[in-house]
């Protein structure tokens, strides 16, 4: 028997171009393994929707890709129309069951996931500004085990369920966790450890693409504070982003003007940042930036750790996470991996699509 599990997601862009066509490329493997079929009942950008009530046919949706891969709106595509906001989407799609995907880079999708549960829906999401609003709104959303929302932190890497499936589930205690969770500041501290300028890797990264547009906001901390704090309200403390210390990489008089500004100032920091990793090297450490969560208490910022620690030893871009808990000591359970990029992002989030489809 095969189970029809109706898909409505909010957010065409990046990644949910590859999750549409993650569940396309699986449809017979699902079918087959599961007896799952994963149906798109509405798909909708910022400003255009398209919804079929009875599952978007699969030609459409690949001509839907390509409009939006060629830049085009969903509100101009010819199956499309122009939305009035996701709630109605949510209105109209929604029925008990449905899986609301949330792939955008807003808050604004809060009422309509919201009101997704209360008609009885699940959430999946990437988007991880609605569980960093008012701990009332993440307590909401996740109140009875239909979120799941693998892929706000450390993308597909399987960060979530080992902390939720397996080790809050298996009566472990978490003493410490510690993460780096930005494949941005991974390549900057890596590239500092190797002797390498702080203004130079910053605009090596801006010009890979490894940075948002303004690199202030990788450097700022801020995505890596929301990551932890969402680590903190799955380990159940009651945080609010406010109460998360947050160490920028950058002083407060270069956190004003134009992004071209700031890269030119940046060569001020030159020097203290190299004398920074002399002194972490005299010491046999290294410089990375560090997620840490213990005793109901969060912060993120550079850190000086052991060379031969998991930490010390990670390069480049990829994510890390230890968890320090009663059963992983003295060796803590580490998880490591890509932690950016489309592909990898949708990965995580089909498998929560599939987890829940499976209840
Ligand atoms: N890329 C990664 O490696 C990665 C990793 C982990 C998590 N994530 C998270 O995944 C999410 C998506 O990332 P992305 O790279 O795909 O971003 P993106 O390319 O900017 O796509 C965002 C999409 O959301 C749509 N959108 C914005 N506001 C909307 C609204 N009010 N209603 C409906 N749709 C709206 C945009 O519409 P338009 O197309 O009309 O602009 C766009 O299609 C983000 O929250 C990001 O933090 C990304």
């Amino acid at each position: 028997m095969t189970i029809t599990v109706p898909l409505i997601q909010f957010g065409f862009g990046n990644v949910g171009r590859a999750v549409v066509e993650r569940v396309l490329r699986t449809r017979d493997l699902f079918e087959w393994r599961y007896g799952l079929h994963l149906s798109y009942r509405a798909l909708c950008d910022s400003r255009g929707a398209i919804i079929e009530m009875d599952g978007i046919r699969y030609g459409d949706l690949q001509r839907a890709l390509a409009a939006k891969a060629a830049g085009e709106s969903l509100s101009e595509f010819a199956l499309g129309y122009l939305h009035q906001g996701l709630l109605d989407i949510v209105d109209i799609a929604a029925s008990e069951g449905a899986i609301v995907i949330d792939v955008t880079a807003t808050d604004e999708t809060v009422p309509a996931l919201l009101q997704a549960l209360s008609l009885g829906c699940r959430l999946v999401l990437a988007n991880k500004k609605p569980l960093t609003q008012r701990y009332e709104t993440f307590r909401r959303l996740n109140a009875d085990g239909r979120l799941r929302y693998e892929a706000t932190v450390g993308a597909g890497v399987p960060v979530i369920a080992t902390l939720t499936e397996n080790l809050i589930a298996s009566g472990d205690v978490i003493h410490r966790i510690e993460g780096c969770l930005s494949g941005t500041l991974g390549f900057l501290t890596t590239g500092l450890q190797a002797g390498e300028g702080f203004a130079a890797l910053v605009r090596r990264a801006h010009e890979l693409g490894y940075t948002e547009p303004d690199p202030r906001d990788d450097l700022g901390g801020m995505d890596v504070a929301r990551k932890a704090l969402i680590l903190a309200r799955t380990l159940g403390w009651p945080l609010e982003l406010d109460q998360i210390a947050v160490e920028a990489l950058f002083p407060p008089e270069l956190g004003g003007g134009a992004a071209a500004d700031f890269l030119t100032g940046a060569a001020a920091l030159d020097e203290p940042y190299r004398r920074r990793v002399e002194a972490a090297a005299a010491a046999g450490k290294t410089l990375r930036y560090v997620a840490t969560l213990s005793d109901g208490r969060a912060r993120v910022g550079l850190e000086e750790v052991p060379l031969d620690s998991p930490v010390g030893r990670l390069q480049g871009t990829d994510n890390l996470i230890a968890f320090h808990t009663e059963v992983y000591r003295p060796t803590p359970l580490v998880l490591q991996g890509r932690g950016a990029g489309a592909q990898g992002t949708a990965a995580g989030v089909l498998a929560d699509i599939v987890a829940l489809a499976r209840r």
